[in-house]
């Protein structure tokens, strides 16, 4: 039988709700911090096979969690297109692109080291492994921005001004993520699971054009090559992306706190959701890390008995407590389904 986290997106009975946390593995651990000393630059950390299997499986021992997932950076693949990516500490990421026809073509050999470490893992626990990388407009915010920003308004003034380069710069994403993530299942992930962090920043119209045109291709791709592979689709401003976003061609929407769960439950019968728990529950007391977490999970199985994944709506942050992590795990595995 499969495991639990499968069989949940599956819609396959389960006994309680499977659980894994967005940025599981990360600063708010000390073994993370302690590993991370080791070498320089994450870039190199997320390089060196050793180290990102080391750290990919922390969370099995240290939470409890059903599924892990890879450790490893949405901007990793972007490398090998010739594009320059700097970690700088306090700052975030930092990028360096030319327009895209002056991209080098993906060779997926560049970052062999993704698929060697989904193998290491592979041999070294039976939990699932969730492979992933970011959304095209994600990708793409970044790319055009150069940096990190409130708002990534340059991409969304590309699509304003010049939506052949939008396109384009889209187009070529689209068509890398099909090979980055062809080579990740074959090195044996369970299912993949794509970032779109910045997607709130898109109003209604602009998302269902990026859906329509350019993510639905890169799932109808997944779903017509690996059938049984489940795919999960993280998009942040859900309360206003969800019409748009329950007609991809995905197993399961990740869905942040700006969507009302119930609704969610409701709107979105036929896909299983993961997530919606807002990561700030963290900073309450114990007490109340219980009662709302069983509370959410109480609302789920008002109108599911599968087909859910507990998960928050964004990643772990750094100044997060590992004890309180693992309280909020535990309390979801305690909550059995009758
Ligand atoms: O979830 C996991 O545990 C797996 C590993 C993972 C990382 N980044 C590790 C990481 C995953 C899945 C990501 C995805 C990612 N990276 C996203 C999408 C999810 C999200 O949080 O919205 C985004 C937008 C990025 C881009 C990125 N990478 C940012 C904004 C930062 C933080 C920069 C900073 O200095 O604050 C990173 C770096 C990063 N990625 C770290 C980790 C553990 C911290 C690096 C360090 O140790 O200094």
């Amino acid at each position: 039988m499969s495991h639990l986290f499968i069989r949940a997106l599956k819609g396959e009975p389960v006994e309680r709700f499977p659980v894994w946390l967005m940025r599981q593995a990360g600063r708010y651990m000390p073994q993370y911090r302690e590993l991370r000393k080791k070498v320089s630059s994450f870039l190199e950390f997320c390089s060196n096979v050793k180290l990102a299997t080391e750290v990919t499986l922390l969370p099995q021992h240290l939470l409890g969690v059903d599924a892990l997932i890879l450790f490893s950076d949405i901007l990793v693949p972007l490398i090998p297109l010739g594009i320059e990516v700097k970690f700088v500490p306090g700052e975030g990421p930092l990028l360096n692109a030319p327009s895209p026809e002056g991209w080098k073509p993906f060779n997926p050999d560049e970052v062999s080291y993704v698929y060697e470490t989904i193998r290491e893992v592979k041999k070294l626990s039976d939990l699932p492994l969730i492979g992933f990388a970011g959304a095209p407009f994600t990708l793409g915010a970044y790319i055009v921005e150069g940096k990190t920003s409130r708002d990534f308004k340059e991409i969304r003034k590309l699509y304003h001004s010049d939506r052949e380069t939008f396109d384009a710069t889209m187009t070529k994403l689209v068509e890398m993520l099909k090979i980055y993530l062809t080579h990740q299942v074959k090195a044996g992930v369970d299912a993949v699971q794509l970032f779109d962090s910045w997607a709130y920043t898109m109003s209604p119209s602009m998302f269902e054009y990026y859906a329509n045109k350019h993510l639905r291709k890169l799932f109808e791709y997944l779903k017509e090559e690996f059938p049984s592979t489940p795919v999960i689709y993280f998009f942040r401003g859900s309360g206003h992306l969800y019409p748009a976003a329950k007609r991809l061609p995905v197993d399961a929407l990740s869905i942040d706190w700006t969507l009302e769960l119930e609704k969610a439950l409701r709107e979105i019968p036929d896909k299983a959701l993961q997530g919606n728990m807002d990561p700030t529950i963290l900073y309450a007391d114990e007490e109340t890390v219980v009662k709302e977490t069983r509370k959410l999970l109480n609302t789920v199985a008002l109108h599911r008995k599968s087909r859910y994944v507990f998960n928050l709506g964004h990643g772990l942050a750094p100044d997060m407590e590992l004890q309180k992590v693992k309280l909020l795990v535990e309390t979801v595995k305690g909550f059995k389904l009758s």
